[in-house]
């Protein structure tokens, strides 16, 4: 799902857009940073911004990065230089305008910004994400607010940012300043910032933060099942995650392979136990496949609904669950499968078979290999009834890129996607025995 939110600077685009993120547990993406970020590689350069050609002579090196810092905080890298204090300067404000202006670099970021939204949940906020970057966004909303209000905002944040600057900050400057880039925004031949057809319009001028944020939340298609649902998910992980802590001592390795975004968590395959126990293992919100007749058992079915699986009539190949697969996929979701098919009859691991290279082919999204140990003995297959005491390891390993694959015969990459699943299985199951030392492979 894709939430676009534009307007003019002041209007608290990025705070608001950043706490409907938060909310929804999608990512958020501050496309000005972009702009302000070439507007400094620019100035390191002493590049004029207004000068087009020299403008686009640079743009082939603009290397840009986003990292999470400890504290949760986003931080942008521009050739590997921190430069998130620097791009929220004053000057970088002005520049940045200027070079927005300039068709071949706006080009190059809507194409990096689309590339960003691919296969994920994500609030983008910016001026031209609902009129440009994402027309089929699925929520699109144009916030404005009254210049003086804003400019008394933005004078209220510098002077938090940069408290050296309190005897040469000047509100009639900031004010004369945002209506400059107002004009320079809104009158620009390409993108101009303006309101999207069917943007929803809020003006913030008397509204709190908290308050737009929930007229936002409020507007999403579905909102209160959406919420029901994503509550009913954290209360069922948490209670499945303390069962398997608690009674199987569920130790969890190789979280630090994890990336948001659609992907396929495969994993070896030896008992009843394993969707659950991979599901409270997995970071964040994931989808399994189960048979549909474990969703007529009158608790199991509850739960496992809850917890997002989808019910498959014979196997994952029929043409049903192929299509639900790749929706899930294409909405940026990741998808637990288990490719060696049925369960091992006695723990070990089992030829893998082609459907999951096949559906990775289609989805073109990454797989997240996963060994799981300990939950044939739980819970074999020959047993109807599960043990409710033992030991349980999960292991997650590096993840596996289709685009290494992608320039293959669709065969042989197919083959080989396969192989090299199989291998990782091997060798995390190798890493977990032999003691568990380090990051796993
Ligand atoms: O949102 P901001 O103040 O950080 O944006 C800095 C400048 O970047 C702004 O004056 C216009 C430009 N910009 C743009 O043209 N298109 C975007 N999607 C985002 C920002």
């Amino acid at each position: 799902m894709i939430i676009v939110i534009d307007g003019p600077a002041g209007t608290g685009k990025s705070t608001v857009a950043q706490k409907v993120a938060q909310k929804l547990g999608f990512t958020f993406f501050d496309t000005g940073a972009m702009y302000r970020s070439i507007a400094w590689m620019l100035l390191q350069e002493k590049v004029d911004p207004a000068n087009r050609e020299e403008v686009c002579r640079l743009l082939p090196r603009f290397k840009y990065e986003i990292k999470i810092d400890e504290k949760s905080q986003r931080r942008y890298f521009v050739s590997g230089t921190d430069v998130t204090a620097a791009i929220r300067e004053p000057t970088m404000s002005s520049a940045a305008s200027k070079i927005a202006t300039i068709p071949e670099l706006r080009e190059m970021l809507v194409k990096i910004q689309r590339k960003f939204g691919h296969h994920c949940n994500a609030v983008f906020e910016g001026r031209d994400m609902g009129t440009v970057v994402f027309p089929d966004a699925d929520l699109k909303i144009f916030l404005t607010a009254k210049p003086e209000v804003r400019a008394r905002r933005r004078f209220e944040e510098l002077l938090k940012k940069f408290p050296d600057m309190n005897q040469t900050l000047d509100y009639g400057q900031i004010l004369k300043e945002i209506e400059e880039r107002d004009r320079n925004d809104s009158t620009r031949a390409i993108s101009p910032l303006k309101q999207a057809p069917d943007a929803h319009l809020i003006d913030t001028s008397d509204m709190n933060v908290d308050d737009v944020v929930d007229q936002i939340l409020g507007l999403l298609p579905q909102h209160k099942s959406y919420f029901r649902k994503k509550w009913l998910y954290g209360f069922s992980y948490w209670i499945a995650r303390i069962f398997f802590k608690v009674c199987f001592r569920l130790k969890i390795y190789g979280l630090e392979h994890f990336r948001p975004g659609a992907g396929i968590v495969a994993s070896n395959h030896a008992s009843l136990y394993d969707p659950p126990v991979l599901s409270v293992s997995c970071p964040e919100e994931v989808h399994f496949l189960a048979k549909d007749s474990l969703f007529e058992i009158p608790l199991l079915g509850r739960l496992i609904r809850v917890l997002n699986a989808h019910p498959v009539s014979r196997s994952a190949t029929d043409a049903s669950t192929f299509r639900d697969l790749i929706r899930l996929l294409r909405d940026g979701k990741k998808v637990i499968l288990f490719p060696e098919g049925t369960r091992s009859s006695d723990g070990g691991l089992r030829p893998l078979e082609r459907g999951l290279a096949f559906i990775v082919s289609k989805g073109r999204c990454p797989i997240f290999p996963a060994y799981i140990q300990g939950t044939f003995s739980a819970w074999p297959s020959s047993k109807k009834f599960p043990r409710l005491f033992g030991k349980i390891s999960v292991v997650f390993g590096t993840p596996i890129e289709w685009s290494d694959f992608e320039g293959l015969d669709k065969r042989e990459a197919e083959r080989q996607l396969t192989e090299k699943t199989a291998q990782s299985f091997k060798e995390l199951k190798d890493w977990l025995e032999r003691g568990a030392e380090g990051v796993p492979p």
